[in-house]
């Protein structure tokens, strides 16, 4: 009987270069699209996976997060005194009364791999997700990307890689897999290197922001050192973990938007807007307004 994934890992304590000045007193993953934060969205995939424990690693910018979750008392009572009912059940249900948060303090920004191996005394020996919030991922009708990669978990009692074909010229952005096929959108790991070149890429198979791994890499974790630009590397302890345990590749179903670059978040804000049930018309109009001017 495999162990049931009931805990997430959001690393949260990246230095977020990429998003500054933004990111100078706020992490990338409070960054809204639309209206909700990067975070939220990560949250809600978690939460419809069957988790309900969400332990947050966090770095020199904490606050936001953990406040974000609380409970905002002034703010409900501010709402509920102007008659805002719906604001206040949106800011009242955060999270559903089942689901917990742990935050633990990731004290210096040493590498992904170091984030998660942070989280190992709140996760103890369970098999976990892991799932990267700068990564958001519509999953278009098919149910979130985690939820479709516990689905294949629960199948084969193993680690589980979400995965992607990423443009071979950008390779160098991604742990690469080396795959074998085994059934449509699954494949056995073989190997996995961090930000090759294009050249020395097994694959065009990229990892992208959702793991399920076993506990097996807490150990692994403190015998890597560091890697590929000079960070201890999640996808160094993976390597490690594929020569003692199978470990799997799923290409879930849905979108993928890279909201750690600006182009990527700026095309999830754009599309989010153009789904989002109060401002879809308004903005379609605007977006085609502005099209027609610039032609
Ligand atoms: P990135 O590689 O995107 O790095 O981290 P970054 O620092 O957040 O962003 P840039 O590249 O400087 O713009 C991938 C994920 O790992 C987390 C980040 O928060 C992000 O979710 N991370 C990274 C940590 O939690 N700690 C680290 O030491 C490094």
């Amino acid at each position: 009987m495999h162990k049931k994934i009931r805990k997430a890992v959001f690393p949260v304590a990246g230095m977020g270069t990429r998003f500054l000045p933004a990111t100078k007193a706020n992490p990338k993953e409070m960054l809204p699209v639309v209206d909700k934060p990067l975070i939220q969205y990560a949250a809600e995939e978690a939460v419809e996976a069957g988790i309900d424990v969400l332990v947050f690693v966090t770095g020199r910018n904490k606050r936001s997060i953990p406040d974000h979750f609380d409970k905002a008392y002034e703010l409900e009572t501010e709402l509920e005194e102007r008659g805002k009912d719906r604001m206040l059940e949106i800011v009242k249900n955060i999270l559903p009364p089942h689901v917990s948060c742990v935050y633990i303090r990731q004290a210096e920004a040493l590498g992904l791999g170091h984030a998660v191996g942070c989280a190992r005394p709140v996760v103890g020996d369970e098999p976990f997700a892991v799932i990267l919030a700068d990564d958001l991922v519509d999953g278009e009708g098919s149910g979130g990307a985690l939820r479709q990669m516990v689905n294949v978990y629960e199948r084969f009692s193993c680690s589980v890689l979400g995965v992607e074909e990423v443009p071979k010229d950008e390779t160098h952005k991604y742990g690469v897999v080396t795959p074998e096929d085994m059934e449509p959108d699954l494949w056995a790991v073989k190997g996995i290197v961090e930000k090759p070149a294009p050249r020395d890429a097994p694959s065009n198979m990229a990892v992208v922001g959702r793991y399920i791994l076993t506990p097996r890499i807490f150990e692994l974790l403190e015998n890597t050192g560091k890697g590929a630009g000079g960070e201890i590397q999640l996808t160094d302890a993976i390597a490690s973990l594929l020569k003692e345990e199978q470990v799997l590749a799923h290409r879930f179903k849905g979108k993928r938007y890279d909201c750690g670059s600006k182009l990527g978040y700026l095309q999830a804000t754009v599309e989010y807007a153009l789904k989002h049930p109060e401002l879809q018309d308004d903005f379609a109009a605007y977006l085609d307004a502005l099209c027609a001017e610039r032609r």
